[in-house]
């Protein structure tokens, strides 16, 4: 079933902007994908030109994001995923790799790009036991996310909270840990949440290709130190390994994610609420 059906509204596909790159559209070229446009290939060319690892970055942190799903649910237990910052759609989805697993799991994608927006049909093929939604909502206002997603996910059920690169969007630490907590406090005992994100202190190289993209009028998107990223997880507990380089965490043989993978500047860990 799917709760909220949106239909790509024409003026929905007047207010993207090509002609400024936007987040979601450099990282969906970076991770092979065809929604993006000359100004987004220009910004991800210009970055990698500097930097080529951002693509082993993108790449090996949606293979995280997929291993964590899978972990919640078929060792969690977990059927209820709020994941805000979606991006456009891509190969396994979140909703893809936990109805795969549990067909009844229920999603709620949150992102304010109108990009995504227009894609956001392909998020809402659920199986026909569960349900998916989209809000168009931005990730500072965590009142109003709660609010709408309570329509499709039970709060009263233990829900997995979802952050995939997005709380570098928000400059400002003390508010990005403000909106995870107010988010987190929603959700009751056993619940889980997962981020991450390009980090801090592992190659500088890394660091001033990110400094220059700030710098080039793309929306900025800012580092944190990996303290600053387990900072996150205060008052939960982390699952093993803890806040790893994403190639870490639960590496699979032969995804590109095995023991021997070199560590790559993008922190991520996954943590439940007790
Ligand atoms: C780098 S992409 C990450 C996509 C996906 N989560 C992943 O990890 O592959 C960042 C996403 O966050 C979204 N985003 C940026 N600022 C946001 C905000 N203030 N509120 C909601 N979404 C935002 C962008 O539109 C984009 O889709």
């Amino acid at each position: 079933m799917t709760d909220h059906v949106i239909t790509p509204d024409p003026a929905e596909q007047q207010k993207i902007d090509t002609t400024v790159p936007h987040s979601a559209r450099i990282w969906n070229y970076w991770l092979g994908g065809k929604d993006n446009y000359a100004v987004d290939q220009a910004a991800g060319d210009a970055y990698t030109e500097v930097f080529p690892g951002i693509v082993t970055i993108a790449r090996s942190s949606r293979a995280f994001l997929r291993r964590n799903i899978a972990y919640l649910v078929a060792e969690a237990g977990i059927r209820q995923f709020l994941d805000v910052g979606t991006g456009l759609p891509t190969a396994q989805n979140t909703h893809e790799v936990a109805q795969g697993l549990a067909p009844e799991a229920r999603i709620v994608y949150v992102d304010n790009d109108p990009m995504v927006l227009a894609h956001a049909r392909t998020l809402l093929y659920s199986s026909k036991e569960g349900a998916t939604a989209y809000i168009d909502a931005n990730v500072t206002d965590p009142g109003r996310i709660l609010e709408v997603a309570a329509k499709t996910l039970d709060f009263g059920r233990p829900t997995a909270l979802i952050l995939s690169n997005i709380l570098g969007h928000v400059a400002d630490h003390d508010q990005a840990r403000s909106i995870v907590a107010t988010l987190m406090e929603a959700l009751p005992s056993g619940s889980y949440l997962s981020i991450n994100d390009g980090s801090r202190g592992i190659d500088p190289v890394f660091e001033q290709a990110q400094d220059a993209y700030n710098n080039s009028g793309a929306v900025p998107y800012n580092l944190r130190s990996i303290d600053e990223i387990t900072m996150f997880f205060e008052g939960l507990e982390l699952v093993e390994p803890g806040v790893v380089s994403v190639t870490e965490w639960r590496p699979e043989a032969g995804e590109g994610g095995s023991g021997t993978q070199e560590v790559v500047a993008e922190h991520g860990g996954l943590a439940r609420k007790p």
